[in-house]
C-alpha cells in the first residue's frame, strides 16, 4: 500500500543524489514532488524522469525571496505542502589554518541559514493551514563529532542536528514533527567531490578514498541514497507522529547515540 497518498513534499537540493532518491521514493508512495533547487536545469530534467507527479521549482535556500517564491508555488500549484525535506547542503574541506571566510559564510548559509529559514518559511504556512505536517533535516555523522579536515561543514551538521531540536519541541504544539536523519558515507556525486578534495589534501589515488570509507563502514560498504529512504518514508509518514525532535543515524553502523 502507498504510504504518503495524498501528500506534497517539498525536497530542497532534490535534482540529484540522496534528495533525488527521496523523491523517488516518496513518488512511488504516492505522493506528489516538488523539487526545489538552485540548479533549475537539473532539477527539471529529474522532474521530467521522474513523471508528472513531480515538479521542479527554482530556490535557493541563501536567499529568502527564493525560498518565499519557491514555497509559494508548492502551495498555489499543489494546494499545500504536507513534508518538507531540508537537503539542500554544501560540503567543504580545508585545514583550520586554510579556512577561507568566504567559505564558512557560504556554507553556513545553506547548511544552517537555508535548513532554518526553509524550515521557518513551511512551518508558517502549516501553522496556518492547521493540518500539522512532517519536517525532515538532513544531518550527519559529522555532525555528532569533529573531523580534521572538515571542520567548517562538521559545525553545520552539529547546528543542524540542534535546529532539529529546538524546531522540533517548538512545533510539536503544532502538530508538526521536526526530525532528522543522519548519514554516514552515502556514495554519488557528491563524494566524487569528496573524494577528489581528499586526493589533494592527503595525497591520496582518485578512488582511495572511498575505498578507505567503505571499509571502515561495520555493514562492510559506503551507503547508496536509497539505504536512506526507508528512514525518510517512516518519519513522513503517522507511524512517526510520537517522534520529536530525533536525529536518526542511518550509517551502516558508524556512530551510536
Ligand atoms: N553523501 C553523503 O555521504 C552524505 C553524508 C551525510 C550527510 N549528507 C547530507 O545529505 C544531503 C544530500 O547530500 P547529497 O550527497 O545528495 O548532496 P549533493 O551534493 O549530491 O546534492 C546537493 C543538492 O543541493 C543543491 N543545492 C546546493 N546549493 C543549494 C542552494 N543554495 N539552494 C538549493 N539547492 C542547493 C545542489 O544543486 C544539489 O542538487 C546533504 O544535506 C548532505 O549534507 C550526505
Amino acid at each position: 500500500m502507498a504510504r504518503l497518498e495524498g501528500k506534497t513534499a517539498f525536497i530542497t537540493g532534490a535534482a540529484r543524489g540522496i534528495g533525488y532518491a527521496f523523491a523517488q521514493r516518496y513518488l512511488a508512495e504516492g505522493a506528489r514532488v516538488v523539487i526545489a533547487d538552485i540548479n533549475i536545469e537539473r532539477a527539471r530534467q529529474s522532474a521530467e524522469q521522474l513523471g508528472d507527479a513531480c515538479t521542479a521549482v527554482e530556490c535557493d535556500v541563501t536567499n529568502q525571496s527564493s525560498i518565499e517564491s519557491a514555497v509559494a508555488f508548492a502551495i498555489d500549484t499543489l494546494g499545500g505542502i504536507d513534508i518538507l525535506i531540508n537537503n539542500a547542503a554544501l560540503f567543504s574541506v580545508a585545514p583550520i589554518v586554510d579556512i577561507q571566510r568566504t567559505d564558512f559564510d557560504s556554507v553556513f548559509a545553506i547548511n544552517v541559514g537555508g535548513t532554518l529559514f526553509t524550515m521557518q518559511a513551511v512551518a508558517k504556512h502549516m501553522i496556518e493551514r492547521g493540518q500539522g505536517g512532517k519536517i525532515i533535516n538532513m544531518a550527519s555523522q559529522a555532525g555528532r563529532r569533529g573531523e580534521p579536515l572538515v571542520a567548517v561543514y562538521c559545525a553545520t551538521k552539529a547546528a543542524v542536528i540542534s535546529l532539529t531540536q529546538s524546531a522540533g519541541l517548538d512545533l510539536i504544539k503544532h502538530g508538526i514533527n521536526v526530525n532528522a536523519i543522519s548519514p554516514g558515507v552515502v556514495d554519488g556525486e557528491h563524494w566524487d567531490g569528496v573524494d577528489a578534495f581528499f586526493a589533494q589534501y592527503e595525497n591520496k589515488a582518485p578512488g582511495q578514498k572511498k575505498t578507505e570509507v567503505g571499509n571502515s563502514v561495520p555493514f562492510g560498504r559506503m551507503g547508496v541514497a536509497e539505504d536512506l529512504t526507508g528512514m525518510a518514508v517512516f518519519l513522513a509518514t503517522d507511524e512517526a507522529k510520537y517522534v520529536v525532535a530525533q536525529t536518526y543515524n542511518v550509517d551502516g553502523g558508524q556512530w551510536m547515540s
